[in-house]
C-alpha cells in the first residue's frame, strides 16, 4: 500500500499508525439501530449470573417461565422485487457522500477478483464489494460506502453477501485519516464533497472506535448521526441537537446475518426496529443525507432491497453430517430449545420472542443503555421522516434469533463473546480471554465456530498492541459471555447430538 496511505503518513500523520483496513473502514456507514448512551445515571447494570453457576437452566421438563417473555407480532411490509433489490444494493448510492474518485484512484487500482461480487454495473464492476461509485448532481464522481461494509463476510475464504463481517477492524479513530485524504484533492467542487464527508466522519469517529477487532460499533454511532440531523428536515447540524455524553460509550456488537429477516417480525437484537422494515433499513444512509427529498428518493427502492434480504437462505454446512445423530439431536432440541428458537423443517415455526434480561442473563449493556436513554431518540425518530412508517421501540431483553445457518455466524451472542456453538451450549467451557486469527479458513467443524486460543490474561496483561487488539476480554462490561445456560444441563451426548442437528439448519 505504497501510495495513498504512505502519502498521507508522510504529509501529515507522522505519528499516526494507519493500515489498509483503516482506510477501508473509514468509508463506513451507520447501521440502524440503537441508541444507548450509557452511564449518565450511574451503574444501571445488575450483573447477571457468572458463567454457568446459576441462572434459570432449562431442564428436560421446561418449567413455566417466571419472567415475562414478549412475542413481537408481524406487521405489514411494503412489497418489493428481490432481483431489483440485489441490483440496487450493489449499484445504487444510498450512502451518498464519500471520497472523490480522483483521489481514490490515485491510490487504488481495480479490486482483485476475490473482492468482487457479481451483478455490478459501470464503475462499480471494478470496485471492491463494499464500495459504490456515485456521481453527484454537481458532477463530482465519488466512491461511497454501502451496506456490505458490515453485511458481507467470509467463511472458509468465500465471501458471502448477507453474512456479517466478523473480521473488520474498527480499532482506529478515522478523523485524521479523513482529513489526510483532503491533501490529495485540489479541485474546489471535489474539495467541497470531501469536506462534507470528512465532517461527518469526524462527528462519528469517537463513537466508531472499539479496542477489539471483529466487533462492530454501528449501534453506537447511529444515535450520534440522528443527533446531528434536524428531525423534521433531516438537515445536517454541525453540533448535536440531542445532548451526547462527554465520554463516548461504544458497545461491541456482532453483525447478524441477513437471512434471519425472512422470519423476524422486528429488527435488531433488542427488537427495537418495528413497523416498515425497509424504512428502518435505509436509516443507514443518514451518514450522508441532508434532506427529506433525498431520503425519500432512496426510500423508493428500499422495499426491493428488503425483498432481496428476506429471500436469502443461509449457505449449507459444507462438511459431513451424521444424520442419525442429528435426528437424535432434533428431539433434544425440540424439547429444550424450540420454545424460544422455533422448529425447523416442515412444518416450521418461529415464535419471535424477546427473552427478558433476567432470564437470558447475557451481557445487559446493550439493552440497558438503549432502554434507559432512548426517550429522546425515540422522540427524534417519531418526528422524523423515518417515523412516518417505522417505529423505534427497544425491548428489555434480547430476541431469541432463528438458528438457520448458525454454523456460519460465529462468534456467538449479540456481542460476539463466545467463539463456538459448543462453548455456547456449555457455559463453563467458555473462554474468559481468547484470541483468534481473523482468517476465515480457521474454522472448527467440531465445535462449530472459530478456532481460537484461550489465554490466561485479559487486555491489561497484554503488552503487544497487535495481540491486544485481537484479544477478546469477557471480564469487561459490554463484553461479558455470561448467561444463556440452557445447554448446561444436557449430557455430553445430548449436547453433541444438538450440535450435529444445528449443522443441518
Ligand atoms: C457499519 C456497519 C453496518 C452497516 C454499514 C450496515 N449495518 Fe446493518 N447492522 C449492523 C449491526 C451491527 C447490526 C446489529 C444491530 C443490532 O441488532 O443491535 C445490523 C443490523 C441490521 C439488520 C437487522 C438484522 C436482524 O437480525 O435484526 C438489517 C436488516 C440490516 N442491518 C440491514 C442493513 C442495510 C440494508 C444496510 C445498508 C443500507 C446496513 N444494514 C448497513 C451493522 C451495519
Ligand atoms: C429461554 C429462551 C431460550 C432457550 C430455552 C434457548 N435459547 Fe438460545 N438464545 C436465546 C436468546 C435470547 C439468545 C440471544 C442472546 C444474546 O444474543 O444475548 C440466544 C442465542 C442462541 C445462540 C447464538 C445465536 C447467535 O447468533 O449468536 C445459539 C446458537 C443458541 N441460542 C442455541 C440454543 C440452543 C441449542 C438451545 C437449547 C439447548 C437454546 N439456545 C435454548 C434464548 C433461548
Amino acid at each position: 500500500m505504497p501510495t495513498w496511505m504512505g502519502w498521507i503518513e508522510h504529509a501529515v500523520l507522522k505519528e499516526g499508525s494507519m493500515s489498509f483496513s483503516s482506510t477501508k473502514a473509514l468509508l463506513l456507514v451507520p447501521s440502524l439501530g440503537a441508541f444507548f448512551f450509557a452511564c449518565q445515571k450511574g451503574d444501571p447494570a445488575t450483573p447477571p449470573e457468572g458463567n454457568g453457576d446459576s441462572g434459570p437452566a432449562v431442564s428436560a421438563e421446561p418449567s413455566v417461565p417466571s419472567y415475562e417473555e414478549i412475542v413481537l407480532p408481524a406487521e405489514p411490509q411494503r412489497p418489493g422485487d428481490p432481483d431489483a433489490g440485489y441490483r440496487a444494493l450493489l449499484n445504487e448510492a444510498y450512502v451518498p457522500c464519500g471520497v472523490p474518485y480522483s483521489a481514490y484512484s490515485s491510490v487504488y487500482g481495480v479490486a482483485p477478483e476475490s473482492d468482487r461480487v457479481p451483478g455490478r454495473e459501470g464503475l462499480n464492476a471494478e470496485l471492491a464489494y463494499d464500495l459504490t461509485a456515485y456521481k453527484t448532481p454537481g458532477g463530482v464522481q465519488l466512491v461511497t460506502s454501502n451496506c456490505l461494509t458490515c453485511h458481507a463476510g467470509r467463511i472458509n475464504g468465500k465471501l458471502v453477501v448477507g453474512l456479517g463481517d466478523a473480521n473488520r477492524d474498527f480499532t482506529l479513530n478515522q478523523t485524521a485519516t479523513a482529513e489526510g485524504v483532503g491533501l490529495l484533492i485540489s479541485d474546489p467542487a471535489e474539495r467541497a464533497e470531501w469536506r462534507k464527508w470528512a465532517d461527518r466522519i469526524a462527528a462519528i469517529a469517537p463513537w466508531a472506535v472499539l479496542d477489539t477487532v471483529g466487533v462492530n460499533p454501528a449501534d453506537s454511532f447511529t444515535g450520534v448521526l440522528f443527533a446531528h440531523h434536524e428531525p423534521k428536515t433531516l438537515a445536517w447540524s454541525k453540533t448535536p441537537l440531542i445532548a451526547l455524553p462527554a465520554t463516548p460509550v461504544v458497545l461491541p456488537v456482532d453483525v447478524p446475518p441477513w437471512w434471519r429477516m425472512k422470519k423476524k417480525n422486528a429488527m435488531f437484537y433488542n427488537g427495537e426496529g418495528r413497523g416498515d422494515h425497509a424504512r428502518f433499513m435505509m436509516t443507514a444512509s443518514i451518514l450522508c443525507t441532508s434532506s427529506v427529498e433525498e431520503s425519500r428518493a432512496i426510500d423508493r427502492y428500499f422495499p426491493d432491497i428488503r425483498a432481496w434480504i428476506t429471500s436469502l437462505s443461509p449457505p449449507a454446512y459444507p462438511y459431513p453430517v451424521d444424520a442419525a445423530l442429528a435426528g437424535k439431536g432434533r428431539s433434544v432440541f425440540e424439547r429444550t430449545c424450540s420454545r424460544c428458537h422455533g422448529r425447523y423443517g416442515e412444518p416450521g415455526s418461529y415464535p419471535n420472542k424477546v427473552i427478558p434480561l433476567e432470564e437470558i442473563g447475557t451481557d445487559p449493556a446493550l439493552v440497558l443503555d438503549q432502554a434507559e436513554f432512548s426517550a429522546q431518540f425515540a422522540t427524534w425518530y417519531k418526528e422524523s421522516f423515518f417515523g412516518e412508517t417505522s417505529r423505534l421501540e427497544p425491548q428489555r431483553g434480547y430476541i431469541a434469533p432463528p438458528l438457520d445457518g448458525i454454523w456460519a455466524t460465529a462468534p456467538y451472542l449479540h456481542n460476539g463473546s463466545v467463539p463456538t456453538v459448543l462453548a455456547l451450549l456449555d457455559s463453563k467451557s467458555r473462554p474468559q480471554f481468547w484470541t483468534r486469527s481473523g482468517d476465515s479458513n480457521d474454522y472448527d467443524p467440531q465445535a462449530l465456530g472459530w478456532r481460537h486460543t484461550p489465554l490466561d490474561h485479559g487486555k491489561d496483561g497484554e503488552k503487544n498492541s497487535a495481540a491486544k487488539k485481537r484479544l477478546y476480554d469477557t471480564s469487561r462490561d459490554g463484553y461479558r459471555s455470561t448467561g444463556h445456560t440452557f445447554g448446561d444441563a444436557l449430557t455430553d451426548e445430548d449436547r453433541g447430538a444438538v450440535l450435529e442437528y444445528l449443522k443441518t439448519l
